[in-house]
């Protein structure tokens, strides 16, 4: 009795059973509870997922991990193919399984739009990285074109008096010239800040004149470059995977990548306007909360962070 009333023991306790059940789960039952369900209901698992899970994160997260503990090399391998193996991938795949294409017609083109998403997931992290690596070169035309397209589109009414100068400040960079501010994030910070202004003007501008009150003020691009750092890691790290399984029925791309980026500068404005720090010091205290936050959103199977007039109106807490 005194053992039960040991509540750090009975933790540890449940704690043991709970990871032995676990991997008995994991290596031998799962299995074998596949197996009895095929024969009651003549469909195997991922013909089960396909037909009864909602399409979008519900559905594509379970079949990839069907599909990555598969006791079948085949399968295992489906979640790296390439695009122009797919459809071949997609034959194996009903083949290995037995699948009877009649009476389950839409397993192939269901199973597709997950095989879409997952390699696609994959694909894109490998372009925001390629993009990331890219330095901000002045001697290059198009990263310099960038940087004056950025200062247009947020200071319509203002011209730049030269490259290198103070005036950079007014839009939140550090020094005279900004090329020294995208260390870490490389094109893919300018790129992300240019997208945001240019398919958002509004809304950029918006956070912009927040962002230059004297009070409540922040470094607009630096704050925006330390944003990208936050979708970047949040992609690499797996977390993103509902959020595009949810929005992009497809493989998606570096757009939707941006896209998600000005979900999290308009929000991460929205948040420390209502949170109201005392002073920039605060900002990594600010940023965590706000992390924090994103990172608990993207545990709904339902996610969507996309800036639609429905989304700007969620509330912050
Ligand atoms: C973003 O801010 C955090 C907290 O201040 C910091 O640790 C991180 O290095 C910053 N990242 C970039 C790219 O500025």
């Amino acid at each position: 009795m005194r053992f039960l009333k040991d509540s750090g023991s009975l933790c540890l306790l449940e704690v043991m059973f709970g990871s032995i059940w676990g991997c008995f789960y994991a290596s031998f039952l799962r299995y074998w509870l596949k197996w009895f369900i095929r024969q009651v209901t003549g469909r195997c698992e991922l013909q089960r997922i396909c037909a009864d899970c909602k399409s979008g994160a519900p559905r594509t997260t379970k079949a990839e991990y069907s599909l990555k503990n598969s006791k079948s090399s085949v399968l295992r391998a489906a979640v790296d193919v390439e695009e122009d193996h797919l459809d071949q991938c997609l034959d194996v795949i009903i083949r290995e399984k037995h699948i009877k294409s009649q009476k389950d017609p839409t397993f192939r083109s269901n199973l597709k739009v997950c095989l879409l998403q997952i390699t696609g997931y994959t694909n894109l992290f490998a372009s925001t990285e390629a993009l990331r690596k890219e330095n901000f070169d002045s001697e290059r035309d198009e990263h310099e074109e960038m940087l004056l397209k950025l200062w247009d589109l947020l200071m319509p009414d203002t011209k730049l008096e030269s490259r290198v100068t103070k005036q950079w400040g007014d839009i939140g960079f550090q020094g005279d010239d900004p090329k020294t501010d995208f260390r870490g994030m490389g094109m893919l910070g300018l790129t992300n800040l240019v997208f945001f202004s240019e398919h958002y003007t509004q809304e950029a501008r918006q956070v912009l004149s927040h962002a230059n009150h004297p009070k409540l003020g922040y470094s607009y691009a630096i704050v925006g470059i330390n944003l990208t750092e936050m979708a970047y890691s949040l992609m690499k790290g797996g977390a993103l995977k509902p959020h595009f399984y949810n929005t992009v029925s497809g493989r998606p791309q570096l757009l939707h990548f941006h896209q998600l980026y000005c979900y999290l500068a308009y929000h991460f404005d929205k948040f420390w306007v209502e949170e109201k720090p005392a002073s920039i010091m605060e900002f990594n205290h600010y940023r965590e909360k706000f992390h924090d936050k994103i990172k608990i959103q993207l545990l709904d199977p339902a996610v969507s962070l996309i800036l639609t007039e429905e989304s700007k109106k969620q509330p912050t807490k």
